[in-house]
């Protein structure tokens, strides 16, 4: 094996990156409870693969047989069932890893100095995700997938001077056709996971330059033993491969529950009106896209002008990619920020898990009102941010890593 392995390694740095990325890379001995989301990612990117390849093989991506393909998988094709439920269900928990894996970089400012590439990459990924699942929505041409899609390429028709042809050239039709359809198809089986792929590479590289954050928010290269290893620092594997396994098999156990026991989710993964072929003559009676896009869709609500409205949606995603420079604390961990930090994130979160509930309700007059002071919050938490985290007072960091 030894003399194989020199064979390759003169040829291609095969134990070099082993090393570097796994049996040599030193992260922090305190990762907790969030630090499990960046592998379970990796794991549900790898699902998504796999099933996607498999359902690609019995589905037509044409307006007149994609609903009924879909069918076909989930009555007729061997296993077809488990698999187009692991595909549906692994879109929905994908978006729970990354919002709690996310969460988990305001809670300790992973975003901060000197890792902003690594949130910046984190921000891309996160954008491609949507626009896969976006386009994956429309496939199995359901009422919600036609009608959703509706709603949101007419938006792009609210820009000015060129909105009308922008909405016809992203269509490729005079409305959402077949040729919709085999456009998203191309993007979502193929284009978009090379993206993705190529971004989670960087978003890793980036990651392993700098070497990871953790809950102290201490940089563990300060303090090195006599060998230059982080004093703080455990070797990835097979410390962490390890312990991920943990994770993993605790992820597994729910989202086999959820596969086997309730993939529809009461209609928030598998929405009710997708039973029905699309139709362009019968709009659904409530349109909404699907749970992890519905504080967005309550932010574009909540303003009164279209063209204003789908400015505030795309500034709410866009702001997240400034974090880094809006953040002046002098700490990066929320463990000693000070109380004002504390609140305002608290509040964040409160408001953007109202708003993601008041997306999927339809809208009254006290709705609308809620969604507007929580869209005036999410902001706030952001625009504020620069002076709260300067005025405050922090509490002194510790040298080396608690608990
Ligand atoms: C396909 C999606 C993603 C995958 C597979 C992925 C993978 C990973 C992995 C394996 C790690 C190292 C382990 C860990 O710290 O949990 C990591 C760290 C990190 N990720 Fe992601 N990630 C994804 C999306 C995102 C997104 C959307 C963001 C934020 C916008 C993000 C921000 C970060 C940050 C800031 C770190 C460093 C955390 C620290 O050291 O404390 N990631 N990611």
């Amino acid at each position: 094996m030894s003399k194989f392995m020199e064979w390759v390694d003169a040829r291609f740095p095969a134990t070099q990156m082993w090393e570097d990325h796994l049996s040599k890379y030193y992260a922090p001995k305190n990762f907790n409870f969030f630090y499990f989301f960046g592998s379970l990612a990796l794991l549900v990117l790898v699902n998504q693969l796999l099933t996607g390849i498999w359902l690609t093989m019995s589905f037509t991506p044409s307006a007149e047989e994609a609903f009924t393909s879909v069918e076909y998988i989930m009555r007729d094709v061997e296993y077809g069932w488990i698999i187009r439920y692991l595909h549906s269900t692994g879109a929905s928990a994908f978006f729970i890893v990354v919002y709690l894996h996310m969460f988990r970089g305001l809670l300790y400012g992973s975003y901060q100095k000197p890792r902003e590439l690594v949130w910046i990459f984190g921000m891309l990924i996160y954008l491609c995700l949507m626009a896969e699942a976006f386009m994956g929505y429309l496939l199995p041409w359901g009422q919600m997938s036609y009608w959703g899609a509706q709603v949101i390429i007419s938006l792009f028709g609210a820009i000015p001077v060129i909105g009308d042809d922008l909405t016809q050239w992203i269509r490729g039709d005079y409305l959402i056709s077949g040729i919709t359809l085999n456009r998203f198809f191309a993007l979502h089986v193929i284009a978009l996971p090379i993206v993705l792929l190529g971004l989670v590479v960087l978003h890793i590289l980036a990651l392993h330059e700098v070497g990871s954050n953790n809950p102290d928010g201490i940089e563990i290269k300060k303090k090195k033993d006599a060998n230059g290893k982080p004093l703080d620092g455990i070797p990835f594997h097979p410390y962490y491969t390890v312990k991920d396994i943990v994770g993993v098999v605790v992820f597994l156990f729910v989202f086999c529950a959820v596969v086997f026991f309730f993939p529809e989710m009461g209609g928030y993964f598998l929405e009710k009106p997708n039973f029905e072929q699309a139709n362009a003559f019968k709009t659904p009676a409530h349109i909404a896209p699907v749970w992890y896009f519905t504080p967005f869709y309550a932010i574009l609500r909540a303003v009164p002008d279209k063209l204003l409205g789908v400015i505030a949606m795309g500034a709410a995603i866009a702001v997240l990619f400034v974090l880094p420079w809006l953040d002046r604390s002098p700490v990066k961990s929320m463990r000693y920020k000070g109380w004002l930090s504390k609140l305002w994130l608290l509040v964040f979160c409160i408001a953007f898990l109202a708003l993601g509930v008041l997306g999927v309700l339809s809208p009254t007059p006290e709705r609308t009102l809620l969604s507007r002071v929580c869209t005036v919050l999410y902001f706030a938490f952001f625009i504020l941010m620069p002076f709260y985290t300067r005025m405050e007072k922090t509490k002194p960091v510790p040298e080396r890593v608690t608990g």
